[in-house]
């Protein structure tokens, strides 16, 4: 994302190009088979607290619920870490805390993207210091290039490239997240 053409794109009048990246078939049965897998080990007999981390992960988190066959909770909270391009801030706000209680619950962080870990490891301890009996990292992409921290991710639906992706829940500027597939965002310069 230290993507210094992508940053200067409004100011310099380049054109915005998504090179399909992900397609929405194959995002939709890697989502079925990450809930198969996360229904596989969450109890039967108490609800799980699904945490959607807002806004990103919106899409993925209803359409993965979709396929978690023991009884869940649903929950909300919301980070900031960019602001408008693709450059991580580097300092990350909760905007949006859960409104229950996850101590004693089991809790699976629901995340579109890992990318430095700042976000995820910020949530985990967030999370963690509320004590919950268990707590689990679902995230639908990781980019492992852009690594500043390890996080613990116990389910990931792709491994990718060190590109921006834009799409399925993800931005630009608070663009793109409507789209059914994943692309690249490229900024072109005018022909
Ligand atoms: P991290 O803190 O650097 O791991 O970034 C996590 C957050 O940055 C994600 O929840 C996304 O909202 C955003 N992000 C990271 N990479 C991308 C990308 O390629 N496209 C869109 N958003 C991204």
């Amino acid at each position: 994302m230290a993507d210094s053409n992508a940053d200067s794109a409004a100011s310099s009048a380049l054109i915005e190009r998504i090179e399909p990246y992900l397609e929405a078939d194959k995002i939709q049965a890697r989502t079925a088979e990450l809930g198969a897998a996360l229904s596989a080990e969450l109890p039967q007999d108490s609800p799980t607290v699904f945490v959607c981390v807002l806004n990103g992960s919106f899409m993925f988190y209803a359409d993965l619920l979709k396929h978690i066959t023991t009884p869940t909770n649903t929950a909300f909270l919301a980070v900031s870490s960019y602001e408008g391009g693709t450059k991580s801030s580097g300092a990350v706000r909760l905007t949006l805390d859960l409104t229950i209680d996850i101590a004693h619950r089991d809790v699976v962080i629901v995340e579109d993207i890992v990318d430095t870990g700042l976000t995820m490891s910020y949530l985990l301890e967030s999370l963690r210091s509320r004590k919950p009996r268990s707590l689990r990292v679902c995230t639908l992409l990781h980019k492992p290039a852009r690594k500043k921290i390890d996080v613990p991710i116990d389910h990931c639906g792709f491994t990718i490239d060190d590109v921006f992706v834009v799409g399925y829940g993800l931005d630009y500027d608070q663009r793109y997240r409507d789209l059914p597939f994943i692309g690249v965002m490229h900024f072109d310069p005018p022909a």
